[in-house]
């Protein structure tokens, strides 16, 4: 298969304009790829970081400004990986330029700026979609399977939690995503709520009210020169809501922690129904968790979790062994793979990235939950 070549530009070279540089050198990975992704050209106001990139052989422009880099005809699309409150200026003018974008998560600063991004899209047309990669997790899209295929019956409770443990350590200096003139309000609803948001919302679970637990946990960090400067933002957000479902209403919990004590960067998904269940966790990769009642030999019948593995498969084919495992990486790399193939028009029916109206709907929910904590009530995200 003769893939279409597409020049991608990184506008925000740190944590994650790195790891999207290295995802896109593994594409011979996937098979029959109707897109062949080259990295053309990077740009960061610190040029310090910019070198690293020289090491990929497609790279032909490094810039500190980014409109030098939308202005480049070499580049057909934009990954943006830059602090939260830069987000509106960024992606609307990527737009404007003409270019498809893959924007960061929380997709603007709070749902003002995410409603005037989308507007933007609208005018221009723009192909957009928003980084949130779990999903991408064989064991998530298995977790999917098992829901589409009604297995679960009568649903009881559903749960997806994005879970950090780093900020335990209260010694940990401050940074932008702990300031909310930085981050946002909504803190760490910001920082991990589409993680923990993208599959209820594409499932169509949406609360009809929701209530809200919120926690400033470290009100203070170190500073740049050690001494103590405030780090006004939620830790940790437990937010819980009944959804309206065909079968009956049942219970949504969504939590998003940067205190949750033994996680390093965890996603879990869990369903519970009155006839089956599952559950994935990206604490265990491979593994994929479902509930039935079955007949033990002398014992009779008994409810039982049962632990399979799904191996490396995601929603693109790759030459991975079917049985060799997975991890974070991978899942960047099928949600490019995603992102790339629905810009070309060649998804099919294979999971898609997030879309703009779900990053949206996501701040609809951490409004309304900074409301309910505020006003110790349900709230509807409206
Ligand atoms: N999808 C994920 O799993 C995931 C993980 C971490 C962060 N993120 C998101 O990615 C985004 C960036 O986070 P990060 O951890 O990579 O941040 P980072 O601080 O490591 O990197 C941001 C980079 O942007 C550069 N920058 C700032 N302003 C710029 C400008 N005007 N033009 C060009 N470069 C500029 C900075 O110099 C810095 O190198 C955020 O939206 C964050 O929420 C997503």
């Amino acid at each position: 298969m003769s893939a279409r070549e597409v020049g991608i530009g990184i506008i925000g070279g740190g944590l994650m304009g790195r790891e999207i540089a290295a995802a896109l050198e593994r594409w011979p990975a996937l098979v029959d790829h109707p897109v062949r992704p080259r990295l053309r050209a990077v740009c960061d106001l610190n040029p310090a970081v910019l070198p690293w990139f020289e090491q990929i052989g497609s790279v032909e422009s490094l810039v500190t400004d980014y409109h030098d880099l939308l202005a480049d005809d070499r580049v057909d699309v934009v990954y943006v990986a830059v602090r939260h409150d830069l987000h509106e200026q960024l992606y609307v003018d990527t737009v404007r330029a003409g270019k498809a974008l893959l924007a960061e998560k929380p997709f603007g600063i709070d749902e003002g700026t995410a409603e005037r991004i989308v507007e933007a899209i609208d005018d221009t047309g723009a192909f957009v979609r928003c980084s949130s990669e779990m999903p991408f997790f064989p064991g998530a899209q298995a977790a999917l399977r098992y829901l589409a295929s009604g297995a679960v019956g009568r649903i009881i409770r559903a749960r997806s939690a994005f879970l950090h443990s780093s900020d335990l350590d209260v010694t940990k200096p401050i940074n932008w995503k702990r300031q909310a003139r930085f981050c946002g309000e909504a803190g760490v609803m910001n920082d991990l709520g589409l993680h923990a948001w993208h599959l209820p919302l594409r499932l169509g679970w949406t609360p009809r009210v929701l209530s809200a637990a919120l926690q400033d946990i470290v009100p203070e960090r170190p500073g740049p020169d050690g001494t103590l400067v405030p780090c006004d933002t939620w830790d940790n957000a437990a937010l819980r809501g009944p959804v309206e479902h065909e079968l009956g209403e049942f219970v949504l919990d969504v939590e998003t922690k940067r205190i949750a004590p033994g996680n390093k960067n965890t996603w879990l998904f869990e369903v519970e129904g009155l006839d089956g269940g599952v559950r994935f966790s990206t604490a265990d990769p491979i593994g994929v968790e479902l509930f039935r009642v079955i007949d033990v030999p002398g014992s009779g019948s008994e409810q039982s979790w049962q632990r399979i593995e799904v191996g490396s498969q995601s929603a693109w084919p790759t030459v991975t062994g079917g049985i060799f495992g997975t991890g974070f990486s991978d899942a960047i790399l099928q949600m490019w793979a995603s992102f790339l193939a629905e810009w070309a028009g060649e998804l099919a029916d294979r999971f898609a990235c997030a879309s703009p109206r779900e990053a949206l709907a996501s701040h609809r929910m951490a409004r309304a939950a900074l409301r309910a904590h505020a006003e110790g009530r349900a709230v509807a995200p409206v």
